[in-house]
């Protein structure tokens, strides 16, 4: 019924046969028409709001039977805010001028010590493979780290230099999971994490979560919809979307969970150093059984040198040190170098300063767009987001944001892109940017708002 009603706005397909594989996304074959085509079948992928026609997506068709494609990566959705951001590159193109709050990376340059660092390993031309598990001398420095700014003790030989979080989070699910298996995990959340599950075979069981628990899993959720097939919870703290934080209890009782169940925990830290009030320790802390995921992208400002890390279980780290060296080799040597210098004190003041930017941002952002309507149930504690209900101005936040970017020109993400949890009723904002344009972003919305 929720099928027809769809076909029937789609201009294009006639009729379509549905299966239902997982209950966020269906997908099935479509038959299509056009003046140039008489008639060729197509499989459709109809996810996230299924009532809407804009989710059926024409994935591929007969005449591309030639080019096979495998059903892992048909089930990866684009993500809506690429489509946006492209759409704003092109307005852009056209002289027109967008205010980005969509863009999920920190605007800072990478800081001076690390760039430094970077030239000089790459004027030696010595830029040869690493051990897959990473420069001993950065491993070492991660524990250091990890000792001084946590007061933990991890051994170097436990951490795992990995391509960006991305690596690191790929490599801990290729790991863990066997196909069929479930991993739990917050629905909003990150996006890949689902994907990432899907591509090992696995199935990712998202666990809807709101303002009550800040948006993130409560121990007796895990401890409900874990069953025989689940393998692994994974969790971010601060979140993306949500930027809000798990508290240590909760991280506590989840790992306990994990453990008495026989599975894993993954722990995603990539917003740690960008934490603006309360207390916050690494689930290392705690447990030596908890996959903990960093990175160098985003507290570090290094996004596009792909440098991530994970600490992992010592039993895990000769099954990982194989998948890494089958997968990549090494992460980048020229990264690994420059990342030497990210934990020298004139490094860290530098980031210190760009923490206290990125907290002003906030404390600007929340109440000016809480003026303007939307609901911010939870005042993010850390990242550089706001996830804010805008269902007092609209009751479908992907036109929302599309007519935003098209007609006030401020370009921000729809919460389908997060998950299908009342994905509808909101919309991500990203403080990446100085405070005058955020100013300017806020004035548009403003206008926008008093129009509609
Ligand atoms: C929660 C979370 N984890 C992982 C990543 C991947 O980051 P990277 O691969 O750049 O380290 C991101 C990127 O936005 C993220 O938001």
């Amino acid at each position: 019924m929720v099928c027809r009603n769809a076909i029937k706005h789609n201009p294009f397909v006639i009729a379509c046969v549905v299966n239902f594989p997982e209950v966020n996304a269906l997908s099935g074959y479509g038959l299509y028409s056009s003046p140039d085509i008489d008639f060729a079948i197509f499989r459709l992928d109809v996810t996230a709001r299924i009532n809407d026609p804009r989710n059926f997506r024409v994935s591929s068709s007969m005449a591309d039977q030639n080019f096979p494609c495998a059903q892992r990566v048909s089930q990866i959705r684009p993500f809506h805010v690429m489509e946006l951001l492209a759409r704003a590159r092109e307005l852009e193109a056209q002289g027109r001028s967008i205010v980005h709050m969509e863009i999920g990376e920190p605007d800072f340059p990478t800081a001076k010590p690390i760039c430094d660092a970077g030239i000089r390993v790459i004027e030696t031309g010595k830029l040869f493979y690493t051990p897959a598990l990473g420069l001993p001398e950065l491993r070492a420095a991660i524990a250091r780290f990890y000792r001084n700014r946590y007061q933990v003790e991890v051994p170097a030989s436990r951490i795992i230099i990995t391509t960006g979080a991305s690596g690191a989070l790929l490599l801990a699910i290729g790991v863990l999971i066997e196909p069929g298996d479930e991993v739990l995990m917050a629905d909003p959340g990150y996006p890949c994490n689902r994907n990432f599950v899907r591509m090992m075979g696995g199935v990712p069981a998202e666990i809807p979560v709101g303002a009550e628990s800040a948006y993130q899993l409560l121990p007796e959720m895990v401890a409900r919809c874990w069953t025989p097939r689940t393998r692994a919870v994974m969790v971010a703290s601060p979140s993306n979307p949500t930027g809000t934080l798990m508290p240590e209890d909760s991280l506590r009782a989840i790992a306990a969970i994990a453990r008495e169940r026989g599975g894993a925990m993954i722990v995603d830290e990539i917003y740690h150093g960008l934490i603006y009030e309360g207390d916050y320790t690494t689930a290392l802390k705690f447990s030596d059984d908890v996959f903990v995921i960093n990175s160098f992208s985003k507290y570090f400002n290094m996004t596009g040198w792909r440098l991530g890390w994970m600490v992992a279980p010592e039993a895990y780290v000769r099954e990982l040190d194989k998948l890494s060296q089958n997968i990549y080799l090494s992460a980048p040597t020229p990264a690994q170098h420059a990342a030497l210098a990210a934990f020298e004190p004139a490094t860290i003041a530098i980031l210190e300063d760009r923490r206290a930017e990125f907290k002003a941002r906030r404390d600007f952002l929340v109440p000016a767009l809480r003026e303007l309507g939307f609901r911010i149930p939870v005042v993010p504690q850390g990242a550089f987001y706001i996830y804010a209900d805008c269902s007092g101005l609209t009751g479908d936040s992907f036109a929302f944001a599309r007519d935003l970017l098209e007609t006030a020109g401020v370009a921000i993400t729809p919460g389908a892109d997060f998950g299908a949890n009342a994905a509808e009723r909101h919309v991500r904002f990203a403080y990446t940017n100085a405070i005058p344009v955020l100013a300017e972003g806020v004035k548009r919305i403003g206008v926008f708002l008093a129009r509609a």
